[in-house]
């Protein structure tokens, strides 16, 4: 496997390489979740790139981007085992040098449910997927539904710019208690880890309530529940047009919806996502 530190390096790799390309763009602590897409890329590809890049312009001051886990040897070394062609790793410097000056925004999905309580994390994702696609030219690139906003306003981007990259959504890879992978639980104690662990089980429930009640009640419904299972906080319980995210109204037999939670664990925020089913 070779692990890539420069743009000069990947441009080299890039030009030997023939075929299709999957890209796996990560910010590494790499888990089975990670390792579905990767498994995703393989099965679609020739070769197989897997970006490591904890990205800071999608962080704000007050989260967590110095304590974000970074363990690039470990990542390196599960990538190897798993034959990955290539690590794509810059330093900071080699993405972001002195004089960047350039953004990439998606207005409109972007604003609404992680873009209310997050406003720069998209800004910060499409540029840096979009610095990503143009560095590496995938054919190919995988994103997780876990993230299921990010993939949308990744796929809205690729529409919109016309990239050539086909950008392909991949189902959440969960524990046996269905509690969705992720970096950040890494944060959580046992205690905590197994309140989170009703998350999942709270908005699964979310089609059965909403036979009592309007979509509102429903959410609200949600919220509350939540919060007596122990959350410390809920920035929104939503059940939205699993296309666009735009609101719906009601059940419709042509509109797939789906529920989107982010709730906190004292200062660990979750997020997780279902078809309503
Ligand atoms: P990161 O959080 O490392 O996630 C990398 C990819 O793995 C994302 O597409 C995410 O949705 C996917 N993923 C994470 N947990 C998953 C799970 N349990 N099941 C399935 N897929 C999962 O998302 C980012 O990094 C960054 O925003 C990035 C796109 C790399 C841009 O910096």
């Amino acid at each position: 496997m070779e692990i890539l530190r420069t743009l000069d390096e990947l441009r080299a790799y890039r030009h030997k390489i023939s075929g299709y390309v999957g890209l796996v763009p990560t910010m590494g602590a790499l888990h089975e979740g990670h390792l579905s897409l990767i498994k995703k890329s393989f099965s679609d590809n020739d070769v197989t790139i897997v970006s490591i890049f904890v990205n800071p312009a999608q962080f704000a001051p007050h989260e967590d981007f110095d304590s974000y886990p970074r363990q690039l040897e470990e990542d390196c070394k599960k990538l190897d085992r798993l034959n990955v062609d290539a690590v794509w790793a810059p330093s900071m410097a080699e993405i972001y040098p002195k004089d960047f000056h350039t953004s990439v925004k998606v207005s409109g999905i972007t604003e609404i449910l992680e873009g209310s309580f997050r406003p720069h994390f998209f800004e910060g994702v499409t540029t840096i997927v979009n610095k990503l696609f143009m560095q590496i030219q995938p054919d190919r690139a995988y994103f997780g539904e876990k993230d299921y906003q990010q993939l949308k306003v990744i796929q809205k981007m690729v529409r919109d710019l016309n990239i050539a990259v086909d950008v392909i959504g991949c189902p959440i890879v969960r524990d046996d208690q269905g509690l969705a992978l992720s970096s950040r639980n890494a944060y959580l104690s046992d205690e905590q880890i197994s309140i989170a662990q009703r998350l999942n089980k709270i908005i699964k429930q979310a089609g059965d309530v909403l036979k009592a009640g309007s979509i509102k009640q429903a959410e609200l419904a949600l919220k509350d529940e939540l919060m007596s299972s122990g959350f410390t906080k809920v920035d929104y319980v939503a059940l939205r047009n699993a296309y666009d995210l735009s609101e719906v109204y009601g059940l419709q037999d042509d509109i797939e919806i789906r529920v989107l939670v982010a709730a906190y664990l004292g200062p660990v925020r979750l997020i997780d996502n279902m078809a309503l089913n």
